[in-house]
């Protein structure tokens, strides 16, 4: 195959990418975005901040021009993010506890509701745990407001949008000997047990010098499939953009059955939220890079 998203889909899998609705008139960066990749995520354009500006008023302006933008190009969308301590806006950090708790699940029916058999997954709570080894949950004011507010998210959600599939998303998770990893894993088996509707666990995939890829990474994701979940890679970058690496990652998903698509987040590495570590595809005049190649192959 030719393209990343054609070569994904021998499989039936999708090769998806983030995509931010200011650079929808680049015809360099949509002509590289629409023959490559069969989904997108809106980079910023569906979080809290982005679609409830104001408290009750919703906006979908920015997030519908991405939808439609991957809609009319023929691509599915996963939605990101509906409860995330960050990229809140100001009215939401202001609220603690029942109220709060009020506003998470009125965000995510409003949400929902708007784009309701619309996306094929959406990322329900974003980021809830700790870094490093204690295994805890971030601090927050989502945390505050109770230890349960994770499952009050996803029950909501499932609730607002019945065939939407539920994922948990969180960085950092890929060493399956992480204490982040673990504590996810052990909310997810909870979650699996108890019947708090989740569905799939996105790993962003983030790879740095902080967080560099390890081998064990494809015993994460199968670890995490076996307790009945799907798993994806949803906003994969690598600083430096190691051939071997991106190839690693996508066979890593290859070889899990439950593995069902890889997002990388975004186009060339100009688009990158951290361009200075040129951690994607293609460079800035929109040509590929190697690890494009090393992708390919592996698909
Ligand atoms: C990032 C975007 O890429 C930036 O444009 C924005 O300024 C901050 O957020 N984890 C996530 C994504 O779940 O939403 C983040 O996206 C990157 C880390």
């Amino acid at each position: 195959e030719s393209t990343l998203g054609a070569a994904a889909a021998q499989s039936d899998r999708y090769f998806g990418v983030a995509i931010a609705s200011g650079r929808l008139n680049d015809s360099v960066y949509t002509s590289i975005a629409n023959r490559e990749f069969t989904s997108v995520t809106a980079e910023n354009e569906m979080k809290i901040d982005a679609t409830q500006p104001q408290r009750g008023q919703f906006n979908f302006t920015a997030g519908d021009r991405v939808y439609n933008w991957a809609v009319q190009n023929g691509k599915q969308v996963r939605g990101h993010t509906l409860a995330w301590h960050s990229q809140q806006p100001g009215w939401m950090q202001n609220l603690n506890g029942g109220e709060l708790r009020q506003a998470m699940t009125d965000h995510i029916t409003g949400v929902m509701t708007h784009y309701r058999g619309k996306i094929v997954e959406w990322d329900v709570v974003n980021e809830a745990f700790a870094d490093g080894g204690s295994g805890a949950r971030r601090d927050s004011n989502l945390q505050r407001s109770g230890n349960d507010w994770i499952e009050v998210a996803f029950r909501a959600a499932r609730a607002a949008d019945p065939a939407a599939k539920l994922c948990y998303n969180d960085y950092n998770v890929e060493n399956w000997n992480s204490a982040k990893t673990q504590a996810m894993y052990a909310m997810v088996r909870d979650f699996k047990q108890r019947g708090v509707p989740i569905d799939c666990v996105g790993f962003q995939a983030h790879f740095n010098e902080g967080n560099p890829y390890n081998s064990n990474f494809r015993t994460t994701l199968q670890s995490f499939a076996a307790l009945g979940v799907d798993v994806s890679v949803t906003e994969l970058d690598i600083q430096g953009a190691s051939p071997t690496t991106f190839a690693n990652v996508t066979n890593d998903c290859l070889a899990v059955a439950r593995c069902v698509g890889i997002t990388v987040w975004g186009v060339r590495d100009s688009d990158s939220w951290r361009s200075h570590h040129t951690p994607l595809l293609f460079n800035n005049d929109g040509s590929k890079k190697p690890a494009y190649d090393a992708v390919l192959n592996a698909l």
